[in-house]
């Protein structure tokens, strides 16, 4: 069931006298428990979209709708349902300690500390702030404030988190404990969770789905299996020896697409792509009848960074 959804969502910035249209009309529902990368290049309209949605700033034009309400009309309604963690490290007060911080995000959700007590206890030490209780944020390392950030956002205990960038700043280790995190808070507690970063290992791992935005648009949104598959093109790196003339160039380029050719001093290396592995026998009917003595055939799957890359580039 659809829990958050946006309709022509439009917003417009005044920048010395030119406006810069951030996010141009994008739509998009997530539903009760999903969690969905944002993803795009820098300047794409992720941060907009995510300060839109939390109703941090004022749409220019289109819908908002968190759990059936409006909350372009009511936006109380938003603060009450979403936790953000925003880009940047002004999330928490920094002249209050990390147990004050706590305390407060979950006072401002209507929580007394001792009902959150057990759960404060919990993220400290999820999140190793156990030796820094009583710092000022001010005085915590940069991965520190954003684990304090998140952790805060947690402590709301609401049904959706919009998270920009949450492993921003994050050693390796820590990184791999927010992923672990995330993905528990989904099968535990169902959290919808829409979360920006440019860190594909992140998004791949921890979403089902991903939202593609650039200039301000929606190039992209399907679940990343489908994405996958549908840009499954086998890439085949064939070895031959010697080299090669222009003649069987020419035929490789004109049947196959991706074609290139590399040459050391004995071999070459004919790199095709091929939307069907049976594709394969094609290939090597005509290194049989140019007689190119094959060496070896390596396959190089595509990963999701490439993918990414050819959506943003417009290449499909
Ligand atoms: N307060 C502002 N005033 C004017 N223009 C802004 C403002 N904030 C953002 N923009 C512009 O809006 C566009 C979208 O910015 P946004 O911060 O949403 O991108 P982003 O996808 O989050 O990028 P990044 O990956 O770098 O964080 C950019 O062109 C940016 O320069
Ligand atoms: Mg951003």
């Amino acid at each position: 069931m659809q829990i958050l959804s946006c309709e022509h969502l439009t917003k417009m910035y005044k920048h010395r006298k030119q406006e810069v249209r951030a996010v141009d009309s994008i739509s998009f529902e997530i539903n009760r428990g999903e969690i969905v990368g944002l993803l795009g290049p820098n300047g794409a309209g992720k941060t907009t979209t995510i300060k839109c949605l939390c109703r941090l700033i004022n749409p220019t034009a289109g819908k908002i709708m968190i759990d059936g309400k409006d909350v372009v009309r009511y936006p109380h309604f938003a603060f009450e349902k979403v936790a953000a963690v925003l880009e940047g490290n002004r999330n928490v007060y920094w002249r209050m300690s990390t147990i004050e911080n706590l305390k407060l995000f979950a006072g401002l959700q209507g929580y007394s500390y001792k009902q959150v007590r057990n759960r404060i206890d919990e993220l400290i030490g999820v999140f190793g702030l156990n030796d820094k209780i009583n710092t000022e944020a001010r005085f915590l390392s940069r991965g520190m404030q954003q684990k304090l950030a998140i952790a805060c956002a947690l402590i709301k205990n609401t049904d959706i988190l919009l998270l920009d960038e949450p492993t921003l700043g994050l050693d390796v280790e820590m990184t791999h404990e927010v992923r672990n995190l995330l993905k528990q808070k989904i099968s535990d507690e169902g959290k919808t969770i829409l979360l920006s970063s440019h860190n594909m290992g992140v998004v791949e791992d921890v979403c089902q789905r991903v939202i593609i935005i650039n200039h301000g648009k929606i190039v992209a949104d399907e679940e990343i299996t489908k994405i996958k598959e549908f840009f499954q093109v086998n890439t085949y790196t064939f070895e031959v020896e010697g080299e090669i003339n222009q003649g069987i160039k020419e035929e490789f380029t004109q049947k196959f697409l991706g074609v290139k050719f590399s040459t050391d001093k004995t071999e070459t290396h004919i790199t095709v792509d091929l939307k069907d592995s049976m594709k394969i026998y094609e290939v090597l009917d005509i290194l049989k009848q140019r007689n190119m003595k094959l060496l070896s055939i390596q396959n190089i799957e595509p990963d999701f960074e490439d993918i990414y890359l050819k959506l943003v580039r417009h290449e499909k």
